[in-house]
């Protein structure tokens, strides 16, 4: 699949898409985006991410033309026909919109994680930028530590979450998510996975992450994502019960909701 991309409304190949050099949004991070999954080519609970898209804006204080940017998406699916990927939408202090459709990214039928101490930048609360530097150097220490993701922990060793992903987990025969509160993304497939497997907030210290029955990721492109260990602890059951009844409850809600039968991540 081709990746393509549409800057303030100019759809072209992404890897001939550009923008000024002297945008912020790139220079210091500064904008805000969204990425939504498609399947057949509709975005999975597209309104909530524009929900969010305008929230972040508003507290990272960035205006721009929301009417134009859904406009440009549109044409973007238009042209990007039924394909299964992903829908990016980027909005750059510079005044840039940038949309563009890409190939779904790889993930592993499950992952090993390692805890790596991480504290959330409270004045980006409530805020996706595109700040995510931290988030991806967080990846790279747990590869380099030998796992396949970070598990991202306060520096009091409070569980958070994963750079790119929410997090979950059975303790007590419970399933528990770590509460917004802690200053971690307010996750969409989170709030889908709570809706219907009823899971709770929870703190999570990491000296009880011994004592985890299972755990998962849950994200726009992972959905579900089983982890198989955390800082090479074995986890009981990869992927346990509570895990698989909520990836196939998560992947009935996507699929009465965009009206296809979704292929697997
Ligand atoms: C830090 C962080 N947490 C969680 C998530 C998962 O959020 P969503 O379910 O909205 O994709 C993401 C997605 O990129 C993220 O960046």
């Amino acid at each position: 699949m081709d990746e393509l991309a549409s800057v303030d409304g100019t759809i072209g190949p992404a890897a001939e898409a550009t923008i000024p050099v002297t945008d912020d949004g790139l220079l210091r991070g500064d904008g805000v985006f969204e990425v939504a999954r498609l399947y057949a080519g509709r975005p999975f609970a597209w309104d909530e991410h524009v929900e969010r898209l305008k929230r972040s804006a508003a507290n990272l204080r960035l205006e721009f033309d929301l009417d134009a940017a859904l406009a440009e998406v549109d044409a973007l699916l238009a042209r990007a026909g039924a394909v299964d990927g992903t829908l990016r939408l980027v909005i750059t202090r510079g005044g840039r919109r940038i949309a563009v459709v890409a190939p779904l990214p790889a993930h592993t039928p499950a992952v090993a994680l390692a805890t790596i101490r991480y504290a959330p930048t409270r004045v980006l609360d409530g805020v996706k930028s595109l700040s995510y530097a931290a988030n991806m150097l967080a990846s790279r220490l747990a590869r380099e530590a030998g796992a396949d993701e970070a598990l991202l922990v306060t520096p009091h060793g409070r569980v958070l979450e994963a750079p790119t992903s929410a997090f979950f987990y059975v303790l007590d025969g419970e399933l528990h998510t770590p509460p917004l509160a802690e200053h971690i993304l307010d996750s969409i497939t989170r709030r889908h996975v709570v809706a219907l497997t009823g899971a709770t907030e929870r703190v999570l210290h990491c000296d009880q992450v011994g004592e985890l029955e299972e755990a998962f990721l849950a994200s726009t492109t992972r959905e579900v994502q089983p982890v198989s260990a955390i800082d090479g602890r074995p986890l009981p059951a990869t992927p346990g019960p509570r895990t698989a009844a909520a990836a196939e409850a998560l992947r009935r809600r996507i699929e009465q909701s965009v009206g296809v039968s979704s292929p697997r991540a």
